[in-house]
This record gives C-alpha cells, sequence and structure tokens, in this order.
C-alpha cells in the first residue's frame, strides 16, 4: 500500500474513508473543526449528538456514516496524551487496520496526536502500524485475497518529518516482513538451501556474506553443528553476513538458530504442534532480517550476523541419545536429549563469532525452549545476559518499540544440572525445572567472557496463536524492531 504525507488532503475521492485519531485533550474540538471541514459549515443534527458522547479517553473506535457524501468516518480514541509512546501510536495504526481492513478504499488519515506529544511524526507510526497490521501470507492459497486498502494519506503539519521517519519504518517493516515470511514457509521450501539464498540476497544491500559448508567446518571442528545434520539428507551451513560502514562504531555480533525443521531427532517430537517446528529457524531469521533493515537504512554500523542453519531429522546416521560430540571449542558435550538441538548449534556458531571476528557485544537469538513459554508465555521474550548495562540497553529499546524482554538470572549455581558424567557439559539439565536458564548457561560455555554477551529466547513470541496489536496470528517478526532500535541508539 502506499503511504503520503501531506498538510491538506483532497477528500474528493468517493472511495475514501476517513479516519481521525484523537486524543483525550482536545479531541472533542478536533474532530468537530475536521467534521465541519468535511460537511462545509454545519454538522449535520443527528452526528452532533452521535459525537457528544464520544470518549477519546480509551482506545474506542466510532464509526459514521456520513449522508450525502456517503463517506465513512471512523473515530478512535487515542487516549491521554501523557500515556502516548510512539509504541502505542504504532499500535493504535494496527487498531486502525482492524477496523478498516474490509474497506476497498483510499485512506485519509487525520490525528492531533502530534499537537499533543513532544515528538512529530506520530502519522508515521500511524501509517507503519497500519502496515505492520496489513501482513498476511497468501503464496500457498490458490484464491488470494487481494489487499483491500490502496493507499493511505495521512494529513501532517510536519510533512518532511513524518516522510523521513517513515522510510526508515518502511525499512524496518520490511526486515520483519521477511521474518514473517521466512518463519511461514512451510520447511520443504525453507530448506537450509533456501536460507542460504535469502542471506545471499543481502549481497544486494552491500553485505558480504560467506557460506561455510560441511567441508569447511569439519575442517573447523564444528562437531556440535554437524551432529545435528546427521540425520538430514539436507545439508548444513554456518553463513557470515558482514555489514560495516566507514566511521563506524564498535562491531556487533549477531548470532541466530537456524534450525529449517526441528523433528525432536531420535527424541521425537510429539505430533501434536510438531509442524511449528519449520518456525524454529526464526532466530536466524531475525539475524537476517534486522540486517536487512540496517542495510536498507545505510545506517552507520559494523554488524556481523552469524547463524547456524540445521534441519534436526532421524535417519540411520542421527545423533543418538548418549552420543558425545567435540565442539569446536574442544568442549566436549554429551547429547543427552536430541531435541535439545539448538544450543548444539549455536555453542559453534557463538564459537566461531567469537574466533573469526573477536566481538565485544554479542547476541543471540533462537526459538531455543520450550520452557520459556511457561515462563513468560506470548508477551516477553526471555533476556539471559552477563551484563548489566547491556540489558538496561536491550530493555530501553525493547520498551521503545513495544516488544518486551524479560531478565532471567543467568545463576552458576544452576551450573551442576548440566554437568556430565562422561563429558564437560550435558545438553539437558538432569533436574526438571528452570530449562530456559540452563539452556542459557550451557550457551555461556561458548561465550568469550570478556565480551557482553546477551542470548534472548524468543520460542514464545516468535510466533502466537492470536492475533496480536501489529500481526495476526502467526508468525510476528519478533526481534527486528528491538535490534534495529538498539543499534540505532547504541552502535550507529
Ligand atoms: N525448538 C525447540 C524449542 C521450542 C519449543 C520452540 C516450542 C518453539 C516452541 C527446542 O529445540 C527444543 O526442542 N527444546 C527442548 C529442550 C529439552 C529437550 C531440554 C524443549 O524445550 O522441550
Ligand atoms: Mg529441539
Ligand atoms: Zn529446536
Amino acid at each position: 500500500m502506499e503511504v503520503v504525507f501531506g498538510e491538506s488532503l483532497s477528500l474528493e475521492s468517493s472511495k475514501s474513508v476517513i479516519v481521525i485519531a484523537a486524543t483525550a485533550e482536545n479531541g472533542a474540538k478536533f474532530v468537530e473543526d475536521k467534521l465541519k471541514e468535511l460537511f462545509g459549515t454545519t454538522i449535520p443534527d443527528d452526528i452532533k449528538d452521535f459525537l457528544k458522547d464520544l470518549d477519546y479517553k480509551k482506545i474506542e473506535s466510532f464509526s459514521i456514516v456520513a449522508k450525502g457524501s456517503m463517506k465513512e468516518i471512523i473515530i478512535v480514541g487515542a487516549g491521554k496524551k501523557e500515556s502516548i509512546t510512539r509504541a502505542g501510536v504504532e499500535k493504535l495504526g494496527g487498531y486502525i487496520f482492524d477496523n478498516i481492513k474490509s474497506k476497498e478504499a483510499d485512506i485519509s488519515v487525520f490525528n492531533n496526536i502530534e499537537n499533543n506529544v513532544k515528538f512529530k511524526t506520530a502519522a508515521a507510526y500511524l501509517a507503519s502500524g497500519i502496515s505492520l497490521k496489513s501482513w498476511t501470507f497468501e503464496k500457498y492459497k490458490t484464491k488470494k485475497n487481494p489487499q483491500k486498502i490502496k493507499s493511505i494519506k495521512c494529513q501532517t503539519q510536519y510533512v518532511k518529518e513524518n516522510e523521513e521517519e517513515y522510510k526508515a519504518l518502511k525499512a524496518i517493516n520490511e526486515g520483519v516482513f521477511l521474518v514473517r515470511e521466512m518463519a511461514t514457509e512451510p520447511s520443504n521450501f525453507m530448506t537450509p538451501d533456501q536460507m542460504r539464498e535469502e542471506a545471499k540476497a543481502l549481497k544486494q544491500l552491500g553485505v558480504k556474506v560467506t557460506v561455510l559448508d560441511k567441508k569447511d567446518m569439519e575442517k573447523l571442528g564444528m562437531n556440535a553443528l554437524l551432529g545435528v545434520g546427521n540425520g538430514s539428507d539436507k545439508p548444513s551451513y554456518l553463513i557470515a553476513m558482514e555489514y560495516k560502514t566507514d566511521n563506524a562504531k564498535e562491531k556487533i555480533a549477531l548470532v541466530g538458530k537456524g534450525l529449517t525443521f526441528d523433528s525432536g531427532g531420535i527424541c521425537l517430537k510429539p505430533a501434536h504442534r510438531m509442524s511449528e517446528m519449520k518456525e524454529d529457524m526464526t532466530g536466524a531469521a531475525v539475524v537476517i532480517g534486522t540486517i536487512k533493515a540496517i542495510a536498507t537504512q545505510k545506517l552507520k554500523a559494523n554488524i556481523v550476523g552469524v547463524i547456524g542453519v540445521v534441519e534436526n531429522m532421524i535417519s540411520g546416521s542421527a545423533q543418538k541419545p548418549g552420543d558425545v560430540v567435540v565442539s569446536m571449542s574442544k568442549k566436549t558435550i554429551e547429547i543427552d536429549n536430541t531435541d535439545a538441538e539448538g544450543r548444539l548449534v549455536l555453542a559453534d556458531a557463538l564459537w566461531y563469532a567469537k574466533e573469526k571476528y573477536e566481538p565485544k557485544v554479542i547476541i543471540d537469538f533462537a526459538t531455543l525452549t520450550g520452557a520459556i513459554e511457561i515462563a513468560l508465555g506470548h508477551e516477553f521474550a526471555g533476556l539471559f545476559s552477563n551484563s548489566d548495562e547491556l540489558c538496561e540497553k536491550l530493555i530501553k529499546s525493547a520498551d521503545f518499540v513495544g516488544e518486551k524482554l524479560w531478565k532471567f538470572p543467568l545463576h552458576p549455581s544452576y551450573e551442576d544440572d548440566i554437568k556430565s558424567d562422561i563429558a564437560d557439559i550435558r545438553n539437558t539439565e538432569r533436574v526438571r525445572g528452570a530449562g530456559s536458564i540452563t539452556a542459557a548457561l550451557f550457551l555461556k560455555h561458548f561465550v568469550d567472557k570478556n565480551a557482553k554477551w546477551a542470548h534472548i529466547d524468543i520460542a514464545a513470541v516468535a510466533s502466537d496463536p492470536r492475533n496480536r496489536a501489529l500481526s495476526q496470528k502467526g508468525a510476528t517478526g519478533f526481534g527486528v524492531r528491538l535490534m534495529n532500535d538498539f543499534i540505532k541508539k547504541y552502535y550507529n
């Protein structure tokens, strides 16, 4: 959908739907003034009556079909000004989309938010929210539901500021859409080879892409990653993506779990919900989507993305419970459960990132544990880190964009749970409980002690069985907007 910003909007099109987003403060007056503009001088009595009872303190929508002009007018409460944030305005855009999605129309959006808050770009945030919420995946439907909304015109007194902001938001949202698309694609399409192609597509944006195949990884001793792929007919890859501009700040590494399918291996998952495991590559997709967003905006930054791309399957050559592998770090790992495969792939991906790129800041994204869904549901992603300072920054960015992070203890007292009788470490906890923490502690063994590291467990936020403020049910693209803000604020 096309988005334009203008100081004044012409409302001639008979197919236009008018949206007026109004704050609690001055909202009634603003709506009245707008309607006066629309109807000429006087507002019809029935509409006047209708307006009297509207309350803009809550986010709520009210709909009027204006007789005569036959224009549909949707008035949306935007809340009290002191509680309005950019993330909130974006979510309001998602809410507006739900109220207009069935209308085949050009949408004209007016708001008085920009007069009541400290930022000038409420219009851009509304448009971004509408766009984020409008994303659907119809590739495999032979009968497609075309996008009904053709264009969005936003009225603002700050045209230039909104155009600029929207340009950035559009680049970010395209990163989000890429993650949703990759996660939603079934595993017979989104194979390791296809993931490699998605990464390679970043070359167009000036990103250097390096692909390590099985032979390369064998030479480096990446047996933890390779072991997971042993049962699959499909190849395994480690892919590095480097984006670096002149005068960039400190280097930052993003590492992602890219299981294109996780059957559980010999420790086979139950059939119920197994199909969701096509999304087990979402961490890697977040890395690709973030780099895409950053590179499209041409931000000054120095980022390296490292993803381990593997399929966890069963065959005569599949890894077995009780096996021991020697990781790239030389640490030996007992495979107690072949379904705890993400940490094995990440062990080598994290170590490779450390050895090859020596980053002082490293953040990994992974759909790592089912336990995180038990702990936090689909609201917060789990945050685990060796640096309080890094956590603080990440949480700030998360709050800013409206993607929530909750910090867990990465306490050494849980270490005993991942001790092995036969090897240095084992890939599951001995005692039931705290599965997300022990998984994070496992990863910590493969991270440079002198680097600031954060692990973000997105197993339950990557996808939601319900509609959310900015996404339909299914893949959310969680992480891209967060990382984009984090990099923009602290590493740009
Ligand atoms: N990919 C799963 C985690 C997962 C579960 C992601 C549900 C999304 C939704 C991961 O590989 C896994 O299987 N983890 C196991 C670990 C256990 C065997 C220690 C789990 O969480 O059950
Ligand atoms: Mg698994
Ligand atoms: Zn997995």
